[in-house]
């Protein structure tokens, strides 16, 4: 049984407001909204803070391009730079229950669904892709960009399009080191925090390298199977990420209970994403709102509030937030210990307390 994790969010009316990361909840996910600078990273690293005192570990990846994210967590954080230090592989072939590899097409397909998405390939872009792969990949155990674009060159001239697509990852030689073990390493490490910096890459690389990250955790942690991991996934600035049901993260919030597996998901907006991946959006069972944007507050009252009386409350509240306040909806921790009803409370964050 794991230990009972409670996180201090902050407080409403000299309450103090707790919230359980642990079975009690539903799940571990939460989802925080707010328009820049309203206090949604300070928030995460305060409740980062608490969470590894209670001895779960925590792996973030970092969209910004700043590499001081961590304030007065530093000492208890170990930062990669993905672009020059390949922690993991997730360009390899996985081994199926049975022990045996991943044949070149499942691998092809994997891969190749992955990066079209990503890099928005047309279906012709695609097929080409999927050759390449699969053609690189028989009789290998890994691959590497440069050969993708190695294989795409023998093809014909249209595959050029494809090949500038994957320039870029191909120079850089991301994930050209095989190595194994990658994220047990992580987890293992001395340091609770393990930031997996993507500063320094275009957008759409971005995305590509931070989907191929999230791809192979979850397979780790399918690997590990069920109830051998306790941690939390921080995924600041989620709108760098699709979240189609297709997607690893995806996955690892419909799945991530069995897992041990918390996501915490921010974002400034509801609006970066499509209808499909709103639902994905809204799976956290504690949602924090810092000043939402308002022409926003209605459809997220909408998601929030189980009737009209409720969503009238709830934008009412909205529009008192100021600065280092938000409204948190969930289950909190009553003195007694046992949770309380759904709820939303104004809440001061806890900054300078
Ligand atoms: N209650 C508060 N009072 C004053 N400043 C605050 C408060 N809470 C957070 N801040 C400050 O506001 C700034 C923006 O916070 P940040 O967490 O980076 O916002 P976001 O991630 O939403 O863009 C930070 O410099 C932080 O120190
Ligand atoms: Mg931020």
């Amino acid at each position: 049984m794991k230990e009972e994790c409670e996180v201090f969010l902050g407080n409403s009316t000299d309450v103090r407001v707790r919230y359980a990361f642990d079975s009690r909840s539903e799940n571990n996910h939460a989802l925080i909204l707010g328009i820049s600078g309203s206090g949604k990273s300070t928030q995460l690293e305060s409740m980062e803070s608490d969470v590894i005192n209670h001895g779960k570990k925590v792996i973030e990846l970092d969209f910004s391009d700043s590499s001081c994210s961590k304030t007065f967590l530093a000492a208890q954080t170990h930062s990669i730079d993905v672009r020059s230090n390949s922690v993991v592989s997730p360009l390899a072939k996985r081994s199926n229950v049975y022990g045996q590899p991943e044949d070149s097409i499942d691998f092809s397909k994997r891969v190749t669904d992955l990066l079209s998405g990503a890099l928005c390939f047309k279906s012709r872009q695609r097929s080409l892709l999927y050759e390449a792969v699969k053609m690189a990949a028989e009789g290998c155990g890994h691959i590497t960009f440069l050969d993708i674009l190695e294989w795409l060159s023998l093809s014909d001239t249209s595959a050029a399009s494809v090949s500038t697509k994957l320039q870029y990852l191909a120079d850089i030689n991301i994930f050209g080191n095989h190595t194994t073990g990658g994220w047990q390493k992580l987890f293992q490490h001395p340091k609770p925090i393990q930031v997996l910096s993507l500063s320094g890459f275009p957008p759409a690389e971005r995305k590509v390298v931070a989907e191929l990250l999230l791809d192979d955790l979850h397979n780790y942690l399918t690997e590990c199977g069920p109830g051998r991991n306790d941690f939390i996934l921080v995924l600041d600035e989620c709108q760098n990420l699709r979240l189609t049901s297709d997607m690893p993260t995806a996955f690892l919030l419909s799945q991530g209970r069995k897992y041990g597996c918390g996501v915490w998901l921010a974002t400034q907006s509801p609006d970066y994403f499509k209808r499909d991946e709103l639902a994905q959006l809204y799976q956290p069972a504690l949602v924090l709102n810092f000043q939402p944007n308002v022409v926003e507050r209605q459809k997220i009252c909408r998601r929030l509030a189980k009737n009209e009386k409720e969503k009238a409350a709830l934008l009412d509240m909205f529009e008192q937030l100021g600065r280092g306040q938000f409204v948190a909806s969930g289950h909190f921790i009553r003195t007694s210990g046992a949770l309380s009803e759904y709820e939303h409370l104004l809440v001061d964050n806890v900054y300078g307390s």
